[in-house]
């Protein structure tokens, strides 16, 4: 099955899979054009809906870009793959790509990050979001590239540490790269979550 196929079956079994709005996003400056990778079903853009001049949710999978629509009539939605981006360079203020590089090969996910930094401005920042090595998912299903693992599903998933996403977005330069961790109680259980996040600037 195709990703973006793997993706519209996600989504049509399982509808609006990341509800609820992003509570944390940064500030943005004021008349700012905004990208979002892999916007999902919309929960970042629902944050980001009127905080901007312009806001572009671009997403591989149709299924997404459907569940997207109550996000707002000023945000502007594509289908394409943030692999090749069908914008000029120097387009965007800012860059989302929260749990979308993750979904990729290693070859992917480098055309993102190549395609990132092309599409920002000078002083355009990207903001980073993936979930971490140590996280409770990690190491579940099969292992495909070292750290990317492929579930039942056909959905695949890169566990980041710090350091390789400082190497991926090799190209611009790092303002903050961390890690959040946080206990999850699952069936009497304590698992570990972890998301590595990190902004970059384009300079
Ligand atoms: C885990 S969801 C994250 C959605 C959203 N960014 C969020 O944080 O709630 C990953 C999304 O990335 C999309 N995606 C995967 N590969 C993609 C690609 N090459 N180009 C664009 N979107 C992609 C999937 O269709 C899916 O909607």
């Amino acid at each position: 099955m195709s990703h973006a196929k793997a993706w519209d079956k996600d989504y049509r079994s399982r509808g609006r899979l990341w509800g609820g709005g992003v509570k944390d996003l940064p500030e943005l400056p004021a008349g700012c054009s905004v990208l979002e990778m892999g916007c999902g079903s919309g929960k970042t853009l629902a944050g980001l809906a009127g905080r901007a001049r312009r806001v572009i949710g671009l997403d591989i999978s149709v299924q997404a870009l459907r569940l997207c629509r109550p996000c707002g009539p000023k945000i502007d939605l594509i289908l394409g793959d943030a692999c090749r981006l069908p914008f000029p360079s120097e387009s965007f203020d800012a860059v989302f790509a929260f749990h979308v590089t993750g979904h990729l090969l290693l070859a992917g996910r480098h055309a993102l990050a190549r395609e990132a930094a092309r599409v920002l401005k000078l002083g355009g920042r990207l903001l980073f979001r993936e979930f971490g090595a140590e996280d409770m998912r990690a190491k579940k299903g099969q292992e495909v590239e070292r750290g990317t693992f492929r579930r039942k599903e056909g959905i695949i998933t890169h566990y980041f540490t710090e350091a390789e996403a400082m190497v991926l977005f090799g190209d611009l330069e790092p303002i903050c790269v961390c890690t959040h961790r946080w206990r999850l109680r699952v069936k009497g259980r304590d698992l570990m979550r972890s998301e590595v996040k990190a902004v970059f600037l384009k300079t």
